[in-house]
């Protein structure tokens, strides 16, 4: 009998779609890939995205912590994005409820033994907003690069917040926000809140596209009937600033993407994705 084998390398460069049955099953896998990393490399430096999508797996991470010891002592961390004019409040020593700061304290970081020093978010509030941007770039270098960058996907098709028609070569910037992500993140975070939509940040601070590719793998999570349509343009697309996560098909890395089944459902090679999934749990 010819042996087969394995359909998918593990090493080299890649984008490995799973479609999973549920939100849950997204979370459960990319859980296991970051805390696949942490348990492999201790002292890595992982990027970390906001939004509700991650918060599953914020979640899981955190279980994994308290329960099998999942160990965040030496773990650094960058994230994404924050809103420009919101972040840490130095006067008060708090994180702004709004702010990107107080979502990933809430959501992971108060609940897991990661180092504060070791965590850093674009400072929505720096003085000198040019320069930090390039710091923060230089800090991401000096550290050795990102291993694992987690993304969203925006309604809009974006990556952070690098909104349509941002370059792909870009790098840590401000940004204006469109209508479009106003009104998601209005209604998602805002809302609620009692905020006016006049009220919420209309600019951010964002890593760029160039930023994000410099990553050295990439773990992208998608969930939702709503973001189907948006997520085959990002991934079957053309490449394109229009849909600046269409840049991950130039990725030259390994890149992990984790769909739900109404967020993969209008994908076009729906059916071989799922195939390679079949064939690899099988010979690997
Ligand atoms: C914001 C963030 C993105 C995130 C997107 C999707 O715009 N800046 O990083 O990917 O929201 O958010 P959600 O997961 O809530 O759909």
């Amino acid at each position: 009998m010819v042996k087969q084998r394995k359909i998918y390398c593990k090493e080299g460069i890649f984008i490995k779609i799973y479609i999973k049955k549920d939100y849950e099953q997204l979370s459960e896998k990319a859980a296991t890939i970051i805390a696949e990393l942490v348990k492999e490399k201790p002292n890595c430096v992982l990027g970390l995205a906001t939004g509700s999508t991650p918060i599953g797996t914020y979640k899981r991470l955190i279980q994994m912590h308290k329960n099998e010891g999942l160990d965040f002592s030496q773990v650094k961390t960058f994230n994404l994005d924050e809103y420009y004019g919101l972040g840490f409040d130095e006067e008060k020593s708090y994180s702004e409820d709004q702010s990107y700061a107080r979502f990933m304290y809430e959501e992971l970081f108060k609940h897991i033994n990661v180092k504060p020093e070791n965590t850093h978010i674009p400072n929505g509030k720096a003085k000198d907003c040019e320069s930090f941007c390039r710091e923060y770039e230089e800090l991401i270098k000096n550290l050795g690069g990102i291993d694992l960058q987690v993304l969203g996907l925006g309604g809009d098709g974006h990556f952070a917040f690098n909104e349509p028609g941002s370059s792909l070569g870009s790098r840590t910037r401000k940004i204006a926000l469109t209508e479009q992500t106003l009104d998601d993140n209005y209604e998602a975070f805002y809302k609620d809140a009692g905020f006016t939509r006049e009220q919420m940040p209309h600019f951010a601070i964002t890593m760029g596209i160039g930023t994000i590719l410099e990553s050295k793998n990439l773990l992208m999570l998608v969930n939702g009937e709503k973001k189907a349509k948006i997520t085959a343009k990002a991934l079957e697309g053309p490449i394109t600033a229009s849909v600046t996560a269409s840049s991950i098909q130039l990725f030259s890395g390994k890149a992990y993407v984790i769909l739900d089944e109404l967020a993969a459902s209008e994908l076009e090679r729906y059916d071989y994705y799922k195939h390679i999934e079949k064939m690899e749990e099988k010979y690997s």
